[in-house]
């Protein structure tokens, strides 16, 4: 039988500049969303619910643990017709406080024999005002995260003093936080010079803290952190933030440049390697993550790699609460997300959990 998307629409896009084909697809979204009739059918063929994936991420609850990873709706222009995907939560952005351009195109480059896509936007984004009236305005019920960064000025910029760089998150979070369900502050943009280094350095990571510390947030905040440095980092990483009490949980970035192995020719592609082939390197920063965290304290939500059910249930089983995918969009389509859940449920059943929450850090013990 014709799978749509993987045999026909997959086939057509491909034919196309990646991101030119990402524009569309969040066009497509974004009209479906405004558009009742095409909101209820997206529904009827990508709707899938059940007791057993219901999630209490740090007080909030999430119908599924499948999110929609930063950088797939970076301005929070398609929230509505994302949100009719079936997502357990969708974070949106990254978002600094300036618009800004990113890096020079083309920035987003597809691997298909691998499953993965390299990415060089740069955090191209309409600014922390435009977006936060979006979020505002925003018609559905479905858990929002925004994701903050730094503004990228480009590489012709000069330095900016840690202050100010500090400073420009403080900003965005109080533009951002009020309509947002939760945050997630960015420290590790793989992509821009200065996002990539800064908080590799606990120092910083400590001085943000202490500087948000005074702020009435809100709402949960998560830290998207580098994947890099092993154990010293983790270590340094709790160390930061152990008395920063808003911060509720971590997610891993990707790293920057093509670390890991892939078959496909990569000459000609700048960026961050995202997908299938990060999979192994995620699953052990979750791993030694979660064997160091305050379980009570903290929840991991864990992107990279994730395609399948099966994908999703071991990031549960190594200690995450909820698992984030965006590279499994492009090659496995908009119906990727019900499979998951309907595979999960099925591991859960079959595993003898009554919920996600029975499951996450068994596979740790
Ligand atoms: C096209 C693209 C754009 C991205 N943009 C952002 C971003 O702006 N901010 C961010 O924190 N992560 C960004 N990411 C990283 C994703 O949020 C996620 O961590 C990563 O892609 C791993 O998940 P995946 O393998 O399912 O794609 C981006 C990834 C891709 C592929």
């Amino acid at each position: 039988m014709i799978e749509p998307y993987t045999d026909v629409i997959r086939p057509f896009l491909l034919q196309y500049e990646a991101e030119r084909t990402h524009a569309w697809a969040l066009g497509a979204a974004s009209i479906a969303g405004s558009l009742r009739p095409a909101r209820w059918l997206v529904d009827r063929v990508c709707g899938f619910e059940d007791s057993s994936l219901e999630v209490d991420l740090c007080g909030m609850s999430l119908p599924n643990p499948i999110g929609l990873a930063a950088g797939y709706d970076k301005s929070g222009t398609a929230i509505e017709g994302l949100s009719a995907l079936g997502f357990g939560h969708l974070e949106i952005g990254s978002v600094s406080i300036d618009a800004s351009e990113g890096n020079p195109a083309p920035r987003l480059f597809r691997l298909p024999e691998d499953r993965a896509v390299v990415v060089h936007y740069g955090l191209q984004n309409d600014g922390a005002a435009i977006v936060q009236e979006r979020l505002a305005g925003r018609r559905t019920s479905a858990v929002v995260g925004t994701n903050i960064v730094k503004t990228n000025r480009g590489i012709d910029a000069s330095p900016e003093t840690a202050d100010a760089i500090v400073d420009e998150y403080v900003r965005a979070v109080k533009v951002l936080a009020g309509v947002s369900d939760y945050l997630t502050l960015n420290l590790s943009c793989p992509n821009t010079e200065d996002g990539r280094d800064f908080f590799a350095d606990p120092a910083h990571t400590r001085q943000l803290m202490e500087a948000l510390k005074g702020e009435a947030i809100g709402c949960p905040v998560f830290l998207k952190v580098s994947p890099l440095g092993g154990d010293e980092a983790a270590d340094g990483l709790l160390e930061a933030v152990n008395e920063a009490s808003f911060v509720s949980g971590f997610i891993h970035n990707l790293s920057p440049g093509i670390e890991a192995k892939v078959s496909g020719d990569t000459r000609g592609m700048v960026g961050a390697l995202a997908g299938r082939p990060v999979s192994g390197q995620m699953n052990e920063c979750l791993r030694r993550l979660y064997v160091r965290m305050d379980r009570r304290r903290y929840s991991i939500l864990s992107a990279g790699g994730v395609a399948t059910a099966q994908d999703a249930y071991d990031r549960i089983r190594l200690g995450a609460s909820s698992v984030q995918l965006l590279t499994a969009l492009v090659y496995e389509g908009p119906c990727v997300v019900r499979r998951i859940k309907e595979g999960m449920c099925e591991l859960l059943k079959r595993d003898g959990f009554s919920n996600v929450a029975e499951a996450v850090g068994v596979g740790e013990e």
